[in-house]
């Protein structure tokens, strides 16, 4: 007789929902959800930063202007490709200025409207709430930038410094292990990070998903202002998320990586 025990044991550790199904099914809205007044979500922006301030840290200014591209939006858009094989060069200040800009910089003010109090950015986000934060490695390839991980704050055009340092062994370890090795071959590493209850505060589970949305929408940002600047670009999704938040100081939790994005030598 055929033993078939094992398969029975095999199947059933295999769950019968999956955790997506669970969660999609959960985060989806209806006609006859509740939903708070604007005056309820107005105050609780008030409890919520705009943007982490950061106000201990080395606080340095970017250029105003950005750089320019000879290259059209449409060479723009058709040339974007994941770069291979990058090596580290050198990126101006106005550079990383353009790309984070591009990126999630500030567009325009609010002041007209009574509730939305954010200003806008460059990408669109659920009921203008922004949740995510911006940081970037680099390890002495930025101009007049020392080696270290940084946070871009968008209202003031400016990064701060948290810590100094190359960080490139512990990002390295955090990647999975078939790709450790661009740690060493980019020039900059941009991580796009979720401050979920900013968004879930208003939108509920939804708010998660409206956070990932948004992480894209910036991702794309990058990738074409990269392109833009001759510069080679690359989507990364393989690491291991507890390490990399463990690097960051994230609970992995209130805030958590995203996406990551890396810049290096163009092979455009
Ligand atoms: C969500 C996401 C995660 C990705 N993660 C990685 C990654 O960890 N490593 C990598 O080399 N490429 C990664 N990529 C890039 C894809 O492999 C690449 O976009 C795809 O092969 C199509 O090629 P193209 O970008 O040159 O058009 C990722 C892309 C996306 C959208």
């Amino acid at each position: 007789m055929k033993e078939t025990c094992w398969e029975n044991a095999e199947w059933e550790t295999e769950p019968e929902v999956h955790c997506w199904e669970l969660f999609h099914e959960n985060a989806k809205t209806g006609r006859y959800d509740k939903a708070l007044t604007n005056e309820q979500v107005l105050k609780q922006m008030e409890n919520m930063y705009e943007s982490f301030p950061y106000k201990l840290k080395k606080r340095i200014q970017l250029p105003d202007s950005l750089s320019p591209t000879d290259r059209t939006f449409e060479e723009i858009i058709l040339s974007r490709k994941t770069v291979q094989e990058p090596e580290p060069v050198k990126i101006s200040l106005r550079d990383l200025r353009t790309i984070l800009h591009f990126a999630y910089g500030e567009t325009r003010d609010n002041k007209e409207d009574e509730y939305i109090k954010r200003p806008f950015r460059t990408v669109p986000s659920g009921g203008a709430l922004y949740p995510l934060e911006l940081y970037f490695f680099s390890n002495g390839h930025v101009e007049d930038l020392e080696a270290g991980l940084y946070h871009y704050s968008p209202s003031k055009n400016s990064v701060c410094l948290l810590r100094t340092g190359d960080f490139s062994d512990q990002i390295s370890s955090a990647l999975v292990e078939f790709q450790s090795n661009l740690a060493y071959q980019l020039s900059l590493f941009i991580f796009i990070t979720g401050v979920f209850q900013r968004s879930t505060f208003k939108y509920r589970d939804k708010g998660y998903r409206f956070t990932l949305f948004e992480a894209g929408h910036v991702a794309q940002n990058i990738n074409l202002a990269a392109t833009a600047l001759n510069l080679g670009v690359i989507n990364i999704g393989g690491y291991h998320d507890r390490e990399m938040d463990q690097f960051l100081g994230f609970d992995g939790l209130r805030q958590s990586t995203i996406y990551i994005n890396g810049i290096g030598s163009g092979n455009q």
